[in-house]
């Protein structure tokens, strides 16, 4: 079994997929670091060396690698992974796909603080940021939604989170 968590930057995949992953007795991918570790190259580095185009071919390669993995796994994509090639389906058809849901004004807070990581939010003051969540969340939601499971994932913490996960898949 596969469980991916898909959402926007700052809703908590990597957290809440740990918690989740220690408690059904998964194994745990965050496919971030998974890119990481197999280009020997930091995100960063891969977006400011080589652009987000082959980010994303790389992005997808290895969705697909891992997927190839036998036994259960509990995967935190990137805030972007399911929203190219198709990638949702893919995910729909491979595993239990959960979207953790967040209010704009929440990913804002969050990614105040860890924006240097991520270099699509470079530069941007907190309206610059903020207009840009809009924005882009817009137009990624109608990825993140054909999720198989919703998770509110504003308040809770994210053990609450991983439990309310395993009572609803
Ligand atoms: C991205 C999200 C990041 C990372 C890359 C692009 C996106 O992952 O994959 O910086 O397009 O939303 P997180 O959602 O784990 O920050």
């Amino acid at each position: 079994m596969k469980i991916f968590l898909i959402g926007f930057m700052g809703s908590g995949k990597s957290t809440v997929g740990v918690d989740l992953a220690h408690i059904l007795g998964y194994r745990f991918i965050d496919l971030d670091e998974y890119i990481e570790q197999k280009h020997n190259l930091s995100i960063k580095l891969i977006f400011e060396t080589k652009g987000e185009d082959y980010f994303r071919m790389i992005e997808n390669e290895t969705l697909k690698e891992v997927c190839s993995f036998e036994g259960d796994f509990v995967i935190s994509s990137g805030g972007g992974t399911s929203c190219f090639y198709n990638n949702i389906d893919y995910m729909n058809r491979n595993g239990i796909t959960v979207y953790l849901r967040a209010e704009v004004s929440t990913l804002v807070a969050r990614l105040i603080e860890s924006k240097v990581d991520r270099p699509l939010l470079w530069g941007k003051t907190k309206d610059e940021l903020n207009e840009y969540i809009i924005r882009v969340l817009n137009e990624r939601k109608k990825y993140y939604e054909k999720a198989q499971v919703i998770i509110d994932a504003d308040n809770a913490n994210p053990k609450d989170l991983a439990q309310l996960i395993i009572s609803t898949v």
